[in-house]
């Protein structure tokens, strides 16, 4: 049975390859000053930057631009956002680019007027917003974080080793969002598969924890269904329209709080993929991918895990159910997940993504533990599952 909730959600979305005359229809809510914010310059070599730029200068903008945002966003470029937002006397933070320029946008939106440190504030004693927000608007160039539309803002402190996510409340989610599938045909492969399992391990975190036969299962079945029979065309052609914009979609789906309400959920293939890219810095839908495997089957036999995964592996993967065990049938439908993985290119291992043996220890204290999964896991069973995530050579050692 479904728990007590309250479902809205703030962000108004443009959709498809007309998505961007949308910013037309947005801008004239906003006074004059924009703080245009993006990345390492993916969007001055395909155009999209100077399309932003022009409707901006139509709309009689002053533009200051905050350009540089990495991926996994440091603390040090926050503080310099913020500055810099503050400096512009900014009325609209405008995000172009993927989750780490659109999750950099809101951190720097919820403590321009904060008058705090925003690491300690928000991403160590995760209070709320107590200051004016400044509004943010996203224009999406990279699909896998649902950061389009949803108050998540993730950031890295490398002198800690800690990559930290503040899940904010409405007020801080992207009040508009433009999303035209064709922006992200640029994205190299290993970034699109990457994003493929962020919206993948999105969806499963919150499918994989309770029992009831609930509406958001069923609905996250469907959304990964999808999911994998667009990806395997993507796959094969990138600039195949129909499967990036379901890709696209889907990934807003899966993370903008609406399948997660009423129910329980589970998180920690994130915990993990955030401490592993604490130490190594890695693409993040690759961390989750590494963990993925030696998690799913590490907690298998503890609580329902077992139930829940054969539940998955019949409605989602297809295996036949008929005389096998529920032990079987979950296990079938992890091998047939992890052919699949391997063949849409994602990594598998974390030595591929840079841990080392020496990093083990740190990750396993970095690692946040939740309590909505099958399993609540303690520090022996971290290192377990983060031991069994490298390659085979160090397992065995
Ligand atoms: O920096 P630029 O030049 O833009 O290049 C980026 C970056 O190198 C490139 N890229 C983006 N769009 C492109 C493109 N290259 C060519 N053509 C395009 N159209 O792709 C690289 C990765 O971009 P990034 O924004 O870092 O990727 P992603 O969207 O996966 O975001 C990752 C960040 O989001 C956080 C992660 O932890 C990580 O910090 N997450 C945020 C979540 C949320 N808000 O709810 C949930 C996620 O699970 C995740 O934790």
């Amino acid at each position: 049975m479904l728990g007590n909730f309250t479902y809205c959600n703030p962000t108004k979305l443009y959709f498809g390859k007309d998505a961007l005359d949308g910013l037309n229809e947005e801008l004239p809510e906003y006074s004059k000053n924009v703080l245009l914010v993006y990345g390492g310059g993916s969007i001055k070599k395909n155009g999209i930057y100077d399309k932003v730029v022009a409707i901006l200068k139509a709309n009689g903008k002053n533009i200051y631009e905050d350009g540089g945002v990495m991926p996994n966003p440091t603390v040090e470029k926050l503080n310099e956002g913020i500055e810099r937002a503050k400096a512009a006397k900014a009325d609209l933070i405008l995000a172009v680019g993927g989750g780490s320029v659109c999750d950099y946008a809101k951190a720097v939106s919820v403590s321009v007027n904060c008058g705090d440190d925003a690491w300690e504030k928000y991403f160590i004693r995760f209070e709320e917003p107590t200051c004016d927000i400044v509004p943010v608007g996203c224009v999406l160039t990279m699909v896998g974080t649902g950061s389009e539309m949803n108050g998540g803002a993730v950031i890295t402190n490398h002198e800690q080793k800690l990559k930290i996510g503040h899940v904010f409340g409405e007020k801080v989610f992207p009040k508009f969002s433009i999303m035209n599938p064709e922006f992200t045909f640029t994205l190299p492969k290993y970034q699109m598969v990457s994003g493929i399992y962020d919206i993948m391990s999105h969806i499963l975190e919150q499918y994989f924890s309770g029992t009831d036969d609930n509406t958001s299962d069923y609905i996250m079945e469907g959304l990964l269904r999808s999911l994998i029979h667009s990806a395997n065309t993507a796959v094969e052609n990138p600039t195949d329209y129909e499967a990036r914009s379901n890709i696209m979609w889907t990934a807003t789906w899966a993370l903008n709080t609406f399948v997660a309400k009423g129910k329980t959920t589970d998180w920690m293939v994130h915990m993990l993929g955030q401490a592993i890219a604490a130490y190594t810095d890695a693409t993040y839908g690759m961390t989750l991918a590494a963990v993925s495997m030696p998690y799913y089957r590490y907690i298998l036999p503890f609580g329902a895990a077992e139930f829940k995964l054969a539940r998955y592996a019949v409605n989602v993967w297809g295996i036949d159910p008929e005389d096998k065990s529920q032990a079987q049938i979950a296990n079938e439908g992890l091998d047939i997940m992890e052919a699949w993985m391997k063949k849409i290119g994602l990594v598998m291992n974390i030595t591929e993504l840079g841990a080392k043996r020496e990093m083990l220890d740190g990750m396993v204290k970095s690692t946040l533990i939740m309590n909505g999964g099958y399993k609540v896991m303690d520090e022996k069973d971290i290192r377990a599952v983060l031991q069994a995530s490298f390659q085979s050579t160090f397992r065995s050692e």
